[in-house]
């Protein structure tokens, strides 16, 4: 897809993007819906109007769905709305709305009146060029309230692999690594589902490249952790993995499958 299709429309009703594929699944997005809820809860419970935006839901509404029932466990008047740049998508998501929940037709301009806390755009830059990346980011951004959040990242059909940048409004701050431990069978597994910022730069030279062939040699230092489970090996092989990489959580999240580390050490070179 070109980059034409984040130029501003001539229409300003005309949202800012492109109709991409609309596959989605119920509870594929629970990684990213739980760290959300544990990263930015307490910014969403301090919110005097804790809005989330579900950025690209896709052909069926569960993703927003969920997203709601999630927030509001850490911050029970969280809602969400979900935009979609397919008006079709919109109207087959309309009977879904209830308290707390609507939809929009919208693009990257995120057509609203308030800025969110959070919008969360999952499987959407996949479509697109990664040249359009830092545009789109920008824009996201630059409609974030001042301690809002922008999660944008890519998981597989299910939801057992799942990469994600971590943005707030003056740009990138993190990246999470999250896997269903049980079917890993080394971190790089991750590669295929980085976002798309960064898929196109796992190639020898990159950081990232760098970061996962640390990553799986940790893992196979930890190999004798194995027979204490998948998630003790994962806790060893992180905890040697600080040594070298700035890793900014701690032992709770990693026990989920899950590391983050800062934006910095894995920015494409020249980025
Ligand atoms: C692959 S689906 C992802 C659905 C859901 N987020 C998930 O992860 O399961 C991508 C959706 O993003 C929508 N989309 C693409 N560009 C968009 C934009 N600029 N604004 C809003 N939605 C967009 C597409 O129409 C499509 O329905």
């Amino acid at each position: 897809m070109s980059s034409r299709a984040l130029r501003t429309p001539s229409s300003a009703a005309r949202p800012v993007g492109t109709v991409t594929r609309g596959t989605t699944n119920p509870n594929r997005l629970r990684r990213m819906d739980r760290w959300i809820a544990a990263a930015h809860g307490a910014a969403l419970r301090r919110a005097a109007d804790p809005l989330a935006v579900d950025l690209g839901y896709g052909a069926a509404p569960w993703t927003a769905v969920e997203l709601l029932l999630r927030l509001r466990t850490a911050a029970p008047h969280a809602r969400v709305v979900g935009i979609e740049i397919d008006p079709a998508r919109v109207a087959a998501a309309r009977p879904y709305e209830r308290e707390g929940l609507s939809f929009r037709h919208g693009g990257f301009e995120v057509p609203l009146p308030a800025r969110p806390v959070l919008i969360r755009a999952a499987n959407v830059l996949r479509q697109y060029d990664e040249g359009d990346v830092g545009a789109v980011w920008e824009r996201l951004c630059a409609r974030l309230a001042p301690d809002g959040l922008l999660v944008e990242g890519t998981c597989d059909e299910i939801g057992r692999r799942h990469v994600w940048v971590a943005l707030g409004p003056e740009g990138p701050r993190t990246v999470t690594f999250a896997a269903r431990l049980a079917s890993l069978e080394r971190p790089s597994d991750l590669a295929e589902r980085l976002p798309k910022a960064l898929i196109h730069r796992n190639v020898p030279g990159e950081p990232v490249h760098a970061f996962l062939r640390d990553f799986d040699r940790a893992w196979a230092a930890a190999a004798p952790y194995a027979s204490y489970g998948a998630r003790q090996r994962w806790i060893r092989a992180v905890r040697d993995l600080r040594a070298d990489w700035p890793v900014v959580d701690r032992g709770t999240r990693w026990r989920q499958g899950e590391v983050t580390v800062r934006w910095e050490a894995l920015a494409p070179r020249g980025a």
